[in-house]
């Protein structure tokens, strides 16, 4: 009798520690497709911190991912020395300016992707511009050095990527103006109807607001809403929905 009523207890401790495991399976969720089981399937996971890492520098440290579409790169991380995106491309949409032919290239699915963006926008009377996607390491090292110049440290520090570690590198990012805004790249961009626009539809492109204006304190940057950022979608769509930035999606 002791024994069958162990065997019970035992078969049930089995069954419920199988009905656990299937319930959190991503096999559940495939077979009960929802807006929120989504992030478990595998669709939308994020690279984490820990297995991004190729090695450490000093304080910083080299990311392992550099051409993927969702490497991240920020003050505590940076690209590996030199690095030049695969496969830039200048995308088909409005430029602020002609020529300089370097700072109008992307990455080729971000550069399709922009294109739909910006055509999304014209059909609804909204013209934005692009104003400066890939920059070289050279390029940056230059940009930085005359910010310090001009404006100082402290300002260029939240402003501006040290060499090595700016988005624009990767040829994922692109700064985006409007005529509003006199093409400049300016705070008062979030607020115009172009600026509007773009917080409400980057996304459906594949292409997040990277600097926030609430989350300079997880992304060590003032709000720009003018650098767009490519990751692609899903991730681009769990961000928005979600409120988050990169560094708040990717597990550590
Ligand atoms: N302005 C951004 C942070 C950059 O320099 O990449
Ligand atoms: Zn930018």
């Amino acid at each position: 009798m002791i024994k069958r009523i162990g065997s019970a207890v035992i078969g049930a401790v089995i069954i419920a520690a199988v009905s656990l495991f299937v319930l959190r399976s991503p096999i559940f969720y495939l077979i009960h497709p929802g807006q929120e089981s989504m992030q478990y399937i595998g669709e939308t996971e994020f690279p984490s911190y820990a297995s991004t890492i190729a090695k450490k520098d000093g304080s910083l440290v080299i990311v392992s991912n550099p051409d993927s579409l969702l490497v991240l790169v920020n003050k505590d991380r940076r690209l590996p020395d030199f690095y030049t995106p695969p496969d830039l491309v200048i995308p088909n949409v409005r430029f602020s300016y002609n020529g300089d032919k370097e700072k109008m290239q992307m990455r080729k699915e971000a550069a399709k992707e922009l294109e739909k963006l910006f055509q999304a926008a014209d059909r609804e009377g909204v013209y934005l511009f692009a104003v400066s996607a890939f920059r070289s390491y050279e390029r940056q090292k230059a940009l930085h050095t005359m910010y310090q110049k001009q404006e100082g440290e402290a300002v260029t520090a939240v402003s501006s990527a040290i060499p090595g570690t700016s988005e624009h590198q990767t040829g994922l990012a692109v700064d985006v103006s409007a005529q509003s805004s006199r093409f400049q790249l300016e705070t008062s961009f979030g607020k115009t109807k172009e600026g509007k626009w773009l917080v409400e539809h980057a996304h459906e492109y594949g292409f997040i607001i990277r600097y926030p204006e609430d989350k300079t304190a997880v992304t060590g940057y003032m709000y720009e809403p003018w650098h767009i950022r490519y990751v692609g979608n899903p991730h681009a769509d769990y961000l928005f929905k979600r409120r988050l930035t990169l560094e708040e999606a990717m597990p550590k």
